[in-house]
């Protein structure tokens, strides 16, 4: 499969047409953001990191019965996938505080949750990715009610399978953030990527940060953390 024209480029990604009107090739880029983009930088290395990740953990989930957009990887940085129309929500669950919900709340990073949550931003940069609940999501058309019963179902199991797979490897998933998509035949898979970028992962013994935050925050150790995670994923 080729790449016939791009037809997105993203902040992290670029997006080819090929000659399957189904199938598209996402490029991953290291070029990183932040705050909407008013962060700049490059983490070396990134691209082929996240499209690595991002494959391995949307294969194991295809497996335990959550449709994903992975087809097949082309090469470091390219991954052929199914063409969607991306519903836009930010789909984030969260095991432990930390982020906007330890800012929103007023509360220190690292309370472990009775059980997890889940919330939506409208993606949409303009707006700055507001927070907006399911009846909102529905009022303004993003979604129905059965997608969104299908989203929060999905994005539950997902949450389950890789907070086991990442304490085998001895990290703690405290938070992430999924998008889906829809298929011209109107089937929600799981889109978009699951990386260091999108996850917040810390080593479960020190609490190290193994993710984007090093950048987001400035802590220094950047590509290190990426490779780190990198490793541990294969141990
Ligand atoms: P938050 O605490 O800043 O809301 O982030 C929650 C999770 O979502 C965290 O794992 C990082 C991820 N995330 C993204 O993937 N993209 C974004 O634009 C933002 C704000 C967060």
């Amino acid at each position: 499969m080729r790449k016939v024209n791009m037809i997105y480029e993203g902040k992290a990604k670029k997006v080819y047409a090929t000659d399957d009107p189904d199938l598209l090739i996402v490029s991953y880029k290291d070029d990183a953001t932040a705050f909407n983009g008013l962060k700049r930088g490059t983490i070396i290395g990134k691209g082929v990191i996240n499209n690595r990740m991002s494959n391995i953990l949307m294969a194991k989930l295809e497996e335990a019965g959550v449709p994903t957009h992975f087809v097949s990887e082309l090469n470091e940085r390219d991954t052929l996938v199914k063409k969607v129309k991306i519903v836009p929500l930010e789909v984030i669950v969260r095991n432990i505080s930390a982020g906007s919900f330890a800012k929103n709340y007023g509360v220190q990073e690292g309370i472990i949750f009775e059980e997890p949550t889940i919330e939506f931003s409208y993606k949409n940069d303009e707006l700055g990715d507001p927070l907006i609940n399911d009846y909102q999501a529905i009022a303004l058309g993003i979604a129905t009610r059965a997608e969104i019963e299908t989203i929060t179902k999905y994005a539950f199991t997902v949450n389950e399978i890789l907070r086991a797979l990442w304490a085998s490897r001895g990290v703690t998933l405290v938070d992430f953030k999924l998008e889906f998509g829809k298929t011209s035949d109107g089937t929600i898979i799981l889109a978009d990527e699951i990386s260091p970028d999108t996850c917040r992962l810390w080593d479960s013994e020190t609490g190290k940060k193994l993710d984007k935050d090093r950048f987001r925050r400035d802590l220094g150790g950047v590509e290190e953390a990426y490779h780190e995670i990198m490793r541990r994923l294969f141990d």
